[in-house]
Order: structure tokens, then sequence, then C-alpha cells
């Protein structure tokens, strides 16, 4: 088997970007080559673990702090953590490269034009945060800012899943 370096890889885009859709796609392919490697995914985290925090900008914050810090932790018993969460600003993005560490932090950012992702709705939720039925909903009463810097960019209207694919697992080096 190829020696492999450790990497935590953080997903951020807006919702119906196609985060937990790569984050899925890469974790069965990671598995395939024998890899150990377990998914932190925004919806499932924050239907239990941080069930108790919303969407202002301290509960996003404290949202991300959970979750670095389990990577942190599962990055030591395992080859790849894969993270799916919008994690909407830089601010909270570095945060989270501050407590994984930035050798093992590995940024993709998915480009997914706003109103591709509003079409796709695949929750219902855009269509519910545009009615005024979600407050502070990410691209509508909340900001999305794009990352300054990134290891991958990847618009999900523009490229195949099976391509991402191919990318992502080049610059992990396990192609
Ligand atoms: S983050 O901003 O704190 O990083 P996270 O990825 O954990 O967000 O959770 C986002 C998911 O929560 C979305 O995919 C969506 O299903 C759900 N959600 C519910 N309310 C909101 C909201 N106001 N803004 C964004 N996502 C929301």
């Amino acid at each position: 088997m190829k020696k492999i370096t450790k990497k935590v890889i953080w997903f951020t885009g807006l919702s119906g970007s196609g985060k937990s859709t790569l984050a899925n796609s890469l974790i069965s392919q990671l598995r395939k080559q024998k890899f150990s490697c377990i998914l932190l995914d925004g919806d499932e985290v924050r239907s239990g673990l941080c069930a108790d925090l919303a969407f202002s900008e301290s509960d996003r914050i404290e949202n991300i702090r959970r979750i670095a810090e389990m990577a942190s932790l599962m990055i030591k018993q395992s080859d790849f953590v894969v993270v799916a969460t919008i994690s909407p600003n830089d601010f909270l993005r570095n945060k989270a490269k501050k407590i994984i560490t930035g050798k093992l932090f590995n940024l993709i950012y998915l480009s997914t034009p706003f109103d591709v992702c509003v079409a796709r709705d695949t929750k219902g939720l855009y269509k519910k945060a545009f009615e005024g039925k979600i407050k502070n909903f990410t691209g509508i009463g909340a900001r999305f800012s794009p990352p300054k810097k990134y290891h991958l960019i990847i618009d999900t209207n523009q490229s195949k899943i099976k391509d991402s694919l191919s990318q992502i697992l080049k610059m992990l080096n396990v192609d």
C-alpha cells in the first residue's frame, strides 16, 4: 500500500453545494482502498452533539469548534477525517485550521453558485428561508464569504462527481 500522509479534508460551501455528496463518495473511495476514514457531516453533528446550537454567529463558532476538536482527536486514530460543514467564513475556517493544525488541514471550497444551490434545494430549506420561515439561512439571511485560500476549488455544477473525486484523490496522493 502507498505511504500516505494523514489529512483532515474540510469541505466548505453553501447548503446544496455538494459537500455531503462528495464527502460520502470520497469516504467510499478511500475505504475501497483500505484506508481508515471518518465522516463528520454538519447535518448529522447538528442532530446530536450540536443539537443545542442554532445559527447565530456565536453558535456557529461553537459548532465549528466542536467539529474541529473532534476531527483533531479522530485523526490520531484514522488515516483520513472528512468534514462537510458550511463553515461560512475565514474566521471559522481558520479557527478549525488552528485546532486541527495547518499541516493536517486541507480545505476544499465548493464554489457551486448560489442560484444553482437554490434551484437544487435538495432539503427544501431555501424555499422556507425565502418565505421567511428560517432566519439566518446561509446565503439569504446570513452571509457566506468564500475562502481567500484553499487547497482545491470545485464547482459541482461544472464538474461531474467522478471528476471531482479524481481531483481530490490526486490532491491526497492516493489516485
Ligand atoms: S455551519 O454554518 O455551522 O457550518 P452546518 O454545516 O453545521 O452549518 O449546518 C448546516 C446545515 O444545517 C444545512 O445543510 C441545513 O440543512 C441546516 N440548516 C438549518 N438552518 C440553517 C441556517 N439558518 N443556515 C444554514 N443551514 C441551516
